[in-house]
């Protein structure tokens, strides 16, 4: 499904250079939900990004199902980014002014669904992660943070993505709230046949899901 190789990223300033991504290559398979870990600064988040297309690596391709992203044009990489992937991050990142079924339908309109279409399938990932009825005109400054998180996670399957890209999903909540998104994480990977990338601290995490990356001066170990 996505096959990485001799991928790095260097970030050059006056002060000198960061390879924070250091020659890595490894693939996932179709719907498997794999962990990244690695103590702050291994390169966890510039992984991510270079994925998801947020920014460009220095070197190496990222392959996603037979197409190669890297060295695609801006437009393309825009597409690429809302059909293709789905974004979950610490901070939630849900609009404030926007209602939660509004939040998840954000994405569908980028994309042209029809609108509709976009309310009633909204709903349906809603309640698929847990959000009542009561809570979906709520603003997410009404909604607690583990609630908030299942919104974004709800808002990250608007467009059907073949990979979801996680960083610190459960960073912000309690083990509780924690154990319950990654679940819910895991649940989802299954029934819509989804893959996972989920960068994590938390070893209990990784241990429970089919494969641990670990990252290390910006270099994959080797178990
Ligand atoms: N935009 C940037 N410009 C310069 N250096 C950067 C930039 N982004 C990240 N870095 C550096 O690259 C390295 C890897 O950073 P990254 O954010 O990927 O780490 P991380 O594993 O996600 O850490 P954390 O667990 O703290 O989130 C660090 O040394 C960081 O300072
Ligand atoms: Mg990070």
């Amino acid at each position: 499904m996505l096959q990485v190789n001799n991928l790095s990223k260097v970030f050059r300033s006056e002060g000198g250079s960061v390879t924070a991504v250091d020659d890595i290559s490894f693939s996932v398979d179709d719907g498997e939900f794999a962990s990244i870990v690695g103590t702050s600064g291994s390169g966890k988040s510039t992984l991510l990004a270079l994925l998801g297309a947020l920014d460009s690596p220095t070197n190496g391709d990222i392959i996603i199902d037979d197409r190669t992203i890297t060295g695609l044009r801006d437009r393309q990489l825009v597409d690429y980014r809302r059909k293709t992937i789905g974004f979950v991050f610490q901070n939630y990142n849900l609009v404030p002014n926007l209602s939660a079924v509004e939040n998840v339908m954000l994405p569908m309109e980028y994309a042209h669904v029809p609108a509709s279409e976009r309310r009633k399938r909204a709903k349906k990932l809603l309640e698929q992660v847990g959000i009542t009825d009561e809570k979906l005109q709520r603003k997410p400054g009404r909604l607690s943070g583990g609630e908030q998180q299942r919104v974004s996670i709800a808002r990250a399957l608007a467009n059907k993505p073949k990979l979801i890209l996680a960083d610190e999903p459960t960073g912000n909540l309690d083990s509780e709230n924690g154990t319950m998104i990654f679940d819910l994480l895991h649940k989802l990977a299954r029934s819509e046949h989804t893959t996972i990338l989920v960068v994590t601290h938390d070893l209990d995490i990784a241990g429970r899901t089919d494969r641990t990356f670990k990252l290390k001066d910006g270099k994959l170990q080797k178990k």
